[in-house]
């Protein structure tokens, strides 16, 4: 790589991941700029942490990409903007569509007339639906069940054929359930409405909520709780760098699983929050809900192997402990 560090483009920059890239991004010395509507994201963030260069904008804004793209140098896209609510995508799955492929695919049509061709994509874990085995490889067939699953999938399948088409380089990413916040307390998990287990249980403890629901009780798991794989948001945004390295060296088309490797059940997140927080967290046993799988865990075995991955934080406990003391700072 040359001695100047390249622009990177991050869609999605001022939401829950996308900011810790930008971080991870900064701390590696690279220039940033960040594409975000806000609709979810944070100018908080953007201005008094990041401190990076926001355009407030649309992926779906053809005009504006051309025009930024044929203003700035850039080298690279890293796309986080998308809507992530898997319930509000079963009832309103046009939402999904529009936003995550149509808004993706505009992006890639300005890449492409503006000839930048590395691009690192948010993609999941939901695009493999019901889990045959344990831990779910790459290979895992891809069979989603909700529509926000099978948007990601389009792109998946729309990045391939670029890459067929145009010589058109990327990195898909598949997360598992991201969790935690920067160790410093500089950043964290914001969204409203928040809908992932450990905000919402650390939402209990700080008295905002009166408890916490456990859905199933009866799986075949340890406790009998569902066991989901938590990454750590950091990691998962160092991931973000050593793709973009890779794909600046030369790299091919790949994907990659982000995850633990271990699952956690939903009774050790509680039992962990409980012990981190000093707080009760009422917790309420309720009824299956449908569609959940017992486990949902990931080997991310690849992603160490060809991009020298080493997630730092694989602890629950470190997970939790971040993630409390953002949220004591954030939402008291
Ligand atoms: N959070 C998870 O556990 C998880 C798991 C798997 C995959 N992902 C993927 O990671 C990415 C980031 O997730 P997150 O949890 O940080 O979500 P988030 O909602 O916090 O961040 C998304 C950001 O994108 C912006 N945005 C949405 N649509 C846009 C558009 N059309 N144009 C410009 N900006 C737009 C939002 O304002 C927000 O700031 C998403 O693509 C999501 O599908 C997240």
């Amino acid at each position: 790589m040359s001695q100047l560090k390249p622009t990177v483009l991050v869609t999605g920059g001022a939401g829950y991941i996308g900011s810790h890239a930008v971080l991870a991004l900064q701390q590696s010395g690279y220039d940033v700029l960040v594409l975000d509507n806000l609709v979810y994201g944070h100018q908080d963030i953007i201005d008094q942490v990041l401190k990076v260069e926001l355009i407030r904008g649309d992926t779906n804004d053809r005009p504006l990409l051309d025009d930024l793209f044929a203003s700035r140098r850039i080298d690279a896209v890293m796309h986080f903007a998308a809507y992530t609510y898997v319930g509000e995508s079963v009832t309103t799955p046009e939402k999904y569509y529009r936003n995550n492929v149509i808004g993706t695919l505009t992006l890639l049509e300005a890449m492409k007339a503006a000839s930048v061709n590395k691009f690192v994509f948010s993609s999941t874990c939901a695009t493999y639906g019901p889990p045959q085995e344990s831990p779910i490889p790459e290979t895992h067939p891809q069979n989603p069940i909700s529509p926000y699953g099978v948007s990601k999938l389009m792109v998946e399948q729309i990045l391939a054929d670029f890459d067929r088409a145009y010589d058109f380089r990327s990195v898909w990413f598949r997360y598992f359930n991201a969790a935690g916040a920067d160790p410093n307390g500089l950043l964290g998990e914001d969204h409203n409405p928040e809908t992932h287990l450990i905000p919402l249980v650390l939402f209990t403890a700080l008295g905002k909520r009166e408890t916490i629901s456990i859905f199933g009780t009866d799986y075949p798991t340890p406790d009998g709780t569902c066991l989901r794989d938590y990454i750590h948001v950091s990691d998962l945004a160092m991931a973000h760098v050593l793709g973009l390295e890779y794909l600046l060296n030369g790299g091919k088309t790949d994907v990659f699983n982000l995850g633990n490797g271990n699952g956690f059940s939903v009774k050790q997140v509680i039992e962990t929050a409980r012990a981190i927080t000093g707080q009760e967290i009422k917790a309420v046993e309720c009824d299956r809900r449908p569609g959940d799988p017992a486990s949902l865990v990931g080997t991310s075995e690849k992603a160490r192997r060809v991009l020298g991955w080493s997630p730092k934080y694989a602890d629950l406990n470190d997970i939790l402990a971040h993630a409390w003391q953002w949220h004591q700072k954030r939402h008291r």
